[in-house]
């Protein structure tokens, strides 16, 4: 708050409480003079006015709320907001901090997650025989507090919070087939993910599918674990750096003729060639491009089956990110593509996050050979999630 806001506030204030004092003890001090009956001598419609002192217990109330008031200046930070933060204080993240309404609403939410993380811990975690992530889940909570507190982290802070979060793996796994854990996920699923990923979980354009075998930035618990914790291509805003997108515009490079080509090669070795005439020359034109080193081969591979450190799709199968008609692969290499996943970490938390990749990992088929329990878990959760719906 800048000082001139922070300076008429407190004016405002002062003025305020010490006009209703003034105005109170007027009152209180005020003798009108008097006839013989007693009455102040006006009449309205033959009702006269007496002068009766103002009852105690509506002024005791009076009174105390201009000492409340005054009080309150000195707890809560209200006079001269900007410099004084009043003596009052409430409990953020283990700190001692002033009792803004801020700091107040997140010493609430932490006492809500509280409450969460114990039922956690006591009906999810203990029940499917996953209490030792406790001592893990304890251990990246102190990591994350150092890297929130500290101005310059230490370089590789984060690298350990990533191995950190991964270490949360086989927990994940145990708790995919706790029908327990999974209603929860489902739940959380719908509240956060649905909009984007669908009620179903099945995707839309650009957000992929969740319950197929195909994975863009991979399907084990680790990496759902790590894809939910920092999100995918989050960081970046590429509305201001287009140079940065994850799969690069191709239309200055290659020219509307080598876009051409390269959609040729790529239809060539997709699942749905058998849908198109394809013209040969250009299918062989396009290898060539496809394969430079520095094009399309460095993210999607050789093979062009995709490669999980780019986060590249792959592209000899019959399953699309963004659509795999001529006309829409010929948008993706013109514009290129900027599928952004959010972190959430920051807004889950890390309990929730292993409840949801817990439940993610449940979806895919992957999951469900491990155990049979699974299969029934999964079943009872989508049943679920179609019903609310
Ligand atoms: C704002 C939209 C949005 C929301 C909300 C969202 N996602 Fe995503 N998610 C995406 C996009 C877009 C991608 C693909 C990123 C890419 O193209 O690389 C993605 C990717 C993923 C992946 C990786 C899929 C793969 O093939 O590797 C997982 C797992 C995932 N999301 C789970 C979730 C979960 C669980 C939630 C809820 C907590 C969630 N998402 C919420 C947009 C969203
Ligand atoms: C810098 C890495 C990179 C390069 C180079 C690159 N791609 Fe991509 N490509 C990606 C990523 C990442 C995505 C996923 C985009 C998203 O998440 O929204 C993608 C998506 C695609 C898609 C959409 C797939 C779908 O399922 O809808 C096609 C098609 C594609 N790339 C073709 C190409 C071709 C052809 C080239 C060479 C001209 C190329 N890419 C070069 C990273 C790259």
């Amino acid at each position: 708050m800048t000082f001139f806001w922070s300076s008429w506030i407190t004016i405002l204030s002062i003025m305020c409480w010490a006009g209703i004092l003034g105005v109170l003890l007027f009152v209180l001090k005020y003798k009108p003079d008097l006839e013989e009956d007693g009455t102040t001598g006006h009449t309205y419609d033959g009702i006269r006015e007496y002068d009766k002192p103002l009852p105690k217990w509506w002024l005791v109330i009076f009174f105390g709320s201009i000492i409340w008031g005054a009080a309150y200046w000195i707890f809560f930070p209200a006079i001269q907001p900007a410099n004084w933060k009043g003596i009052a204080t409430v409990e953020v993240d283990g700190e001692t901090v002033p009792w803004t309404s801020k700091n107040e609403l997140y010493s609430e939410l932490e006492e809500n997650n509280k409450v969460f993380t114990d039922n956690f811990e006591k009906n999810i975690l203990a029940r499917a025989n996953a209490s030792d992530a406790t001592q893990t889940l304890a251990q990246l909570a102190d990591m994350q507090k150092t890297l929130r507190r500290s101005e310059e982290p230490p370089a590789d802070l984060k690298t350990q919070i990533d191995e950190k979060v991964t270490e949360l793996a086989p927990y994940v796994e145990k708790l995919s087939s706790d029908p327990n854990a999974l209603k929860v996920g489902s739940r959380l699923f719908l509240q956060n993910c649905a909009v984007c990923h669908g009620s179903n979980a099945k995707g839309a354009t650009g957000y992929p599918n969740l319950t197929d075998n195909e994975w863009i930035h991979g399907g084990k618990p680790e990496n759902i674990l790590l894809t939910l914790h920092n999100g995918r291509n989050a960081d970046i805003d590429y509305s201001k750096n287009p140079e940065a997108l994850p799969m690069p515009a191709w239309r200055e490079d290659l020219g509307e003729d080598g876009i051409r080509a390269v959609t040729e090669y790529v239809l060539s070795i997709s699942g749905n060639q058998n849908d198109y005439d394809l013209d040969q020359t250009m299918v062989a034109q396009g290898e060539v491009l496809f394969k430079e080193p520095t094009n399309c081969v460095l993210c999607h591979g050789e093979d062009g089956k995709g490669m999980l450190s780019t986060g590249a799709p792959n592209l000899t199968d019959d399953i699309w990110l963004w659509g795999g008609t001529r006309e829409i692969i010929r948008d993706t290499l013109r514009y290129g593509r900027a599928g952004v996943m959010p972190e959430w970490q920051t807004k889950l938390g890390n309990e929730r996050i292993m409840l949801l990749a817990a439940y993610v990992y449940s979806l895919s088929d992957n999951a469900s050979t491990a155990t049979n329990a699974n299969m029934t878990a999964t079943a009872a959760s989508t049943s679920e999630t179609t019903v609310t719906n």
